[in-house]
């Protein structure tokens, strides 16, 4: 189980990702009961109070998180007598308190056995890489809150960087934008969905901004190459952050890296200009996984479907 800010995805044993839903909550706004998880909670006019109980791959609103998992783990394994086992990946930087946190939410929705894998050796296996060696791989993962960079060396993680730009900031930059330019207020639907068509072939995407002074609504064409402006920092902060964390790293590997380059995985690694930001700040080659946004399921998927990779990766501490 991929637990993930804007989506949590399921692996299943020699099945493939059998989930993919919003890591959503949908509460009464009167009552606070809980009335819906996932797409459901997610899609607009449910009628209450959307939840994310997820950040940063643990959870933040433990009772909810709780609640969301039991709901998609008896969604994909409903069985009267058999609990699942369940994998999990573990972000990098989690303090001892995290991991047990992961752990009893795991075992609290119902899994019979919890298991944890670096978040950053299972973004690297869901991009395909062999981690038999002591070459260097360079994996950076651009979800909704942040960007995580890994350099790891067979299966330990040398150095590694996090920076709170994601999906979240480049629509945060989009609205800023066309308040700067146009006066208009942009909801993160909107922007979100202008991000998303920009990183087509289009050279504009139209969205509805909103007047704040009358209240009334507007169609607005904006240049693609105007959101990529208006983005660039955001690239800019992640790259330079990428170039911070190879400095750290020893020569050899840095060398290593020069060759092999970079792998980008989660949905960020969809933005359009991204991929030539990073490779002109790093100097080295870089490319999108096959399947970014299912990477780490992907990933924690093979831990399970290949004979000895759990036993290998698993975190023990
Ligand atoms: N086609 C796309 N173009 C640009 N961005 C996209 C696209 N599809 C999804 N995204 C962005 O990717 C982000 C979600 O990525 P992902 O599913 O990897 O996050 P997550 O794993 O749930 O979050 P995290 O890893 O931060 O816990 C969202 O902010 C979304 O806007
Ligand atoms: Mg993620």
């Amino acid at each position: 189980m991929d637990l993930g800010a804007a989506s949590t995805r399921i692996y299943a044993k020699r099945k493939g990702i059998v989930l993919d839903e919003p890591s959503a909550v949908m509460c009464d706004g009167r009552t606070g009961k809980v009335i819906g998880y996932g797409a459901e909670a997610a899609a607009l006019g449910g009628g209450g109070r959307t939840c994310w109980p997820v950040r940063g791959g643990l959870p933040a609103d433990t009772e909810l998180a709780r609640r969301m998992i039991r709901h998609f783990l008896r969604k994909v394994h409903w069985h009267p007598y058999s609990r699942p086992r369940v994998v999990m990946a573990l972000p990098g930087d989690s303090t001892p308190i995290d991991r047990a946190a992961l752990r009893d939410i795991a075992y609290e929705a119902e899994a019979r056995i919890a298991r944890l894998v670096p978040h950053a050796v299972a973004a690297a296996l869901g991009a395909g890489l062999e981690l038999s060696d002591c070459t260097g791989h360079m994996v950076i993962d651009i979800g909704r809150d942040s960007a995580r960079i890994a350099v790891l060396s067979g299966e330990s993680v040398v150095a590694s960087g996090s920076v709170p730009y994601g999906g979240l900031a480049v629509n945060r930059a989009i609205a800023r934008f066309v308040e700067r330019e146009h006066g208009l207020l942009l909801d993160d639907d909107e922007a979100e969905s202008a991000k998303r068509r920009s990183s087509g072939t289009n050279p504009e995407v139209t969205v509805r901004a909103r007047d704040p002074e009358t209240g009334r609504e507007h169609d607005l064409v904006l240049p693609v190459q105007k959101i990529f402006e208006a983005t660039e920092p955001s690239f800019e902060s992640i790259a330079r952050t990428a170039v911070e964390t190879v400095e750290r790293c020893p020569a050899e590997l840095a060398a290593d890296l020069g060759v092999r380059g970079a792998v980008v995985v989660g949905g960020g690694a969809l933005l359009r200009g991204l991929g030539r930001c990073l490779r002109g700040a790093l100097c080295m080659p870089v490319r999108r996984a096959d399947r970014p946004l299912e990477a780490v399921a992907l990933g924690l998927g093979r831990c399970v479907d290949e004979l000895g990779l759990i036993g290998r990766f698993r975190s023990r501490r």
